[in-house]
């Protein structure tokens, strides 16, 4: 059964589309650079003790921006998850590399802000492979 499983997945990973082709273990690394802002914590279970200057980011990919119960976002933020914006591994790396013009060309607001002020230089697909792998089973 165990083996039958492995085939699954990979057959999986296999037919997943090639953008946002990140590397988990990359972005575990990569996320030295986010902790100081984001805790990632299921519940009472931390997995990386971070900062509170940010949103807890366990379980971020599909799931609607903006929403941490516990977390007072920007306003522009909150106005793309309720337009709609989900986040998925690409638009989760687009984020991270430019908050504020992400933002802007999201919500089509030449005004937009982020309470985001970092910049991810490069890695946003590594990171968000790895966020990716910490969420809920489905
Ligand atoms: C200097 C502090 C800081 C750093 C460093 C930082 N962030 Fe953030 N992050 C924030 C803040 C503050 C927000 C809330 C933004 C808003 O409300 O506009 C946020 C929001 C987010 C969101 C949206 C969450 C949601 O619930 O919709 C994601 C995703 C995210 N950050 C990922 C990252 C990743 C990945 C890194 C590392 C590459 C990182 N952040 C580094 C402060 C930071």
């Amino acid at each position: 059964m165990k083996k039958l499983l492995t085939i699954a997945a990979t057959t999986l990973a296999f037919a997943a589309p090639a953008f946002a082709e990140g590397d988990a273990a990359a972005g575990e690394k990569t996320f030295k650079k986010c902790k100081s802002c984001h805790t990632i914590a299921n519940g009472e279970d931390t997995i990386v003790k971070g900062g509170k200057t940010g949103p807890n980011l366990y379980g971020i990919i599909g799931k609607t921006a903006g929403t941490d119960e516990g977390f007072k976002y920007g306003k522009d933020l909150v106005a793309a998850g309720e337009a709609g914006l989900v986040w998925d591994e690409a638009s989760l790396a687009n984020y991270v590399a430019d908050p504020k013009d992400f933002l802007k060309e999201t919500l089509g607001d030449s005004g937009a802000k982020s309470k985001m002020s970092f910049k991810l230089k490069k890695g946003g697909d590594d990171v968000a492979a790895y966020l990716a792998s910490l969420a809920p089973a489905e």
